[in-house]
């Protein structure tokens, strides 16, 4: 079975994902292959729950605080995402290391914070343009495992930050060294690709064998592209 998380990322108002929902729903392939679980911005969060049981997603945030309450302005903790049904909870993204400078100790506290909310974290990990060239995929990614390798069940996103939006994808081969370095630090975890995943390369992604699923940015954005997408998966 493959695991489809639709990273919509700081897109998309209440009313613009109605709107998208009205186009994506109906559209949807009923296959015991794909789990679906879609992370919408906290806004949205309420008006997906209400729509999730009955299409079969499951509700992810993009975003989380590592304490459960208190003064942190601004933040949003675990247990108010627990109790708006999500189920899955990403840390980590890249975007949330460049541009909010979140730290690897960060990024376990909130995987850990997660896991005792009774949530699945989705760790995302990944080299940048400097570290592909000099080949240190490995040594980047081991880095990142360090802090949280201990940790159980949590799914590991293997997203390369140059590959983000930019249409280039590494080869099928590099894909499956890094999916196999990860899965030899955590054996039991899902691992999901994630990076410029499209229509076009979907048949040669679909050939990593370490592969457990996809995370997808822009992509899932375009409902009758993205429902093709998951009707492609759902017939390989
Ligand atoms: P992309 O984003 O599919 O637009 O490259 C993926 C992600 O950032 O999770």
């Amino acid at each position: 079975m493959f695991s489809v998380v639709a990273n919509w990322k700081m897109n998309l108002s209440n009313s613009q994902a109605r709107e998208y929902l009205d186009q994506f729903l109906p559209n949807l392939p009923s296959s015991s292959k794909i789990e679906l679980i879609i992370a919408p911005p906290f806004t949205v969060i309420p008006y997906l729950t209400s729509l999730s049981q009955a299409h079969h997603i499951q509700i992810a945030a993009q975003n989380v605080h590592w304490k459960d309450q208190g003064a942190f302005t601004g933040e949003i903790s675990p247990l108010m995402l627990r109790d708006l049904s999500c189920t899955h909870v990403i840390v980590g993204h890249s975007e949330r290391r460049q541009y909010f400078s979140e730290s690897n100790e960060q990024v376990a506290a909130k995987a850990q914070a997660v896991l005792s909310a009774e949530m699945l974290p989705i760790i995302c990990i990944g080299e940048d343009l400097q570290a592909y060239k000099e080949s240190k995929t490995r040594e980047v990614l081991l880095s990142q495992l360090s802090m949280v390798k201990k940790l159980h069940p949590v799914w590991i996103a293997y997203e390369p930050v140059w590959s983000i939006g930019s249409g280039q994808i590494p080869s099928c081969q590099e894909i499956n060294e890094a999916l196999s370095t990860i899965k030899k630090e955590l054996p039991q975890c899902r691992v999901l690709y994630g990076g410029s995943v499209n229509l076009q390369n979907l048949s040669e992604l679909i050939k990593v064998d370490q592969n457990d699923g996809f995370l997808v940015g822009g992509l899932s954005l375009k409902p009758l592209e993205f429902s093709s997408f998951l009707h492609q998966l759902a017939d390989s």
